[in-house]
């Protein structure tokens, strides 16, 4: 990081500034989209006189002075007071981008997804939620499991979403196991299909029929630590910022074009299980608005 930036001040009532660690204080007058890479915070506070003092009195301003932005107004990037420009993590510190509409898009088209989950399944349920709950304009059609004993079974049933198992031990390739997926995802006419928690490696076979149809949450922010215990690595690495990532799939394993991606932060004594739990929770926020965005990269959905 260079030296702090002049201070520009637009509103002599207020200073906006990026916090770029908690020793060092980054003065921001003018943010711009990369600004929002850092949270947000901003103090109202008078001024003091001469202008000039104003970095000296920011630097001798506690971090628990400071409030998180909520409502921060960029009026360089389109967005007013009532924009969703806020904390969009429910106040955890996490980013997400791109944001999610502040309104949920609703077309008279609903997509009609296939999901693919190998375990607890919780993502799979986010995108139930959301097409239930209309933030979504989209029906889970079916869920395929490759293990029979996956949570998401359960999770199925309950929510009333048709499933079905197909046992990767009982096929003798991966592409054999994709063309069992691919026949049935046809079958059910689903538009796209969301590897939700999907633990096998897929193949040309499910990638060439649903080409920029198939989407994979991942978590960590791409293209840091791919493939397998992802926040094991992450917590190896001593990063202190992680996250997840909402994909297109490509051949290559936790690869292709990125939809959504959510930054997380790793907390003081943080285990797989705490730091888990908060990314779930983004992905969660990410995997629906990666499927609109997806569907309107392609045009099934209306550009809104
Ligand atoms: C999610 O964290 C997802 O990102 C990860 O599996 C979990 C499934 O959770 N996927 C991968 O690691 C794929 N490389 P869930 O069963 O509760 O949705």
């Amino acid at each position: 990081m260079g030296a702090a930036q002049p201070l520009q001040i637009p509103d002599k009532s207020q200073a906006a500034v990026a916090m770029a660690g908690p020793s060092q204080l980054l003065f921001r007058g003018h943010l711009n989209p990369e600004g929002y890479g850092f949270p947000l915070i901003r103090k109202p506070f008078q001024l003091p006189a001469p202008v000039d003092q104003v970095s000296e009195f920011l630097e001798g301003l506690s971090e628990e002075s400071l409030v998180l932005e909520d409502r921060w107004q960029d009026g360089e990037m389109g967005h007013g007071q009532d924009s969703t420009f806020s904390d969009p993590s429910g106040g955890e510190l996490a980013v997400q981008w791109p944001l999610p509409p502040a309104q949920p898009i609703t077309t008279e088209r609903r997509l009609r997804l296939g999901v693919m989950a190998s375990g607890s399944g919780s993502n799979f349920e986010a995108l139930v939620q959301a097409c239930q709950t209309g933030h979504l304009s989209a029906e889970v059609e079916l869920l395929i499991v490759n293990n029979p004993n996956a949570g998401a079974l359960e999770r199925a049933k309950r929510l009333g979403i048709p499933s079905l198992v197909l046992d990767h031990r009982l096929y003798g390739s991966r592409q054999e196991l994709d063309q069992a997926l691919v026949a049935r995802f046809k079958a059910a006419q689903v538009d796209l299909v969301v590897m939700a928690g999907w633990m096998r490696i897929v193949t040309d076979t499910l990638i060439q029929a649903y080409p920029e149809r198939l989407i994979n949450i991942h978590p960590s922010l791409l293209p840091s630590f791919r493939g397998a215990k992802a926040i094991r690595q992450a917590l190896e690495a001593g990063v202190t910022l992680t996250g997840c990532t909402a994909h297109l799939v490509e051949l290559e394993v936790d690869s292709g074009q990125v939809l959504v991606q959510a930054a997380v932060p790793v907390l003081t004594g943080d285990s797989e299980e705490s730091l888990s739990e908060r990314i779930h929770r983004q992905e969660h926020r990410i995997l629906p608005l990666s499927v609109q965005i997806a569907a309107k990269r392609i045009g099934l959905l209306d550009q809104g």
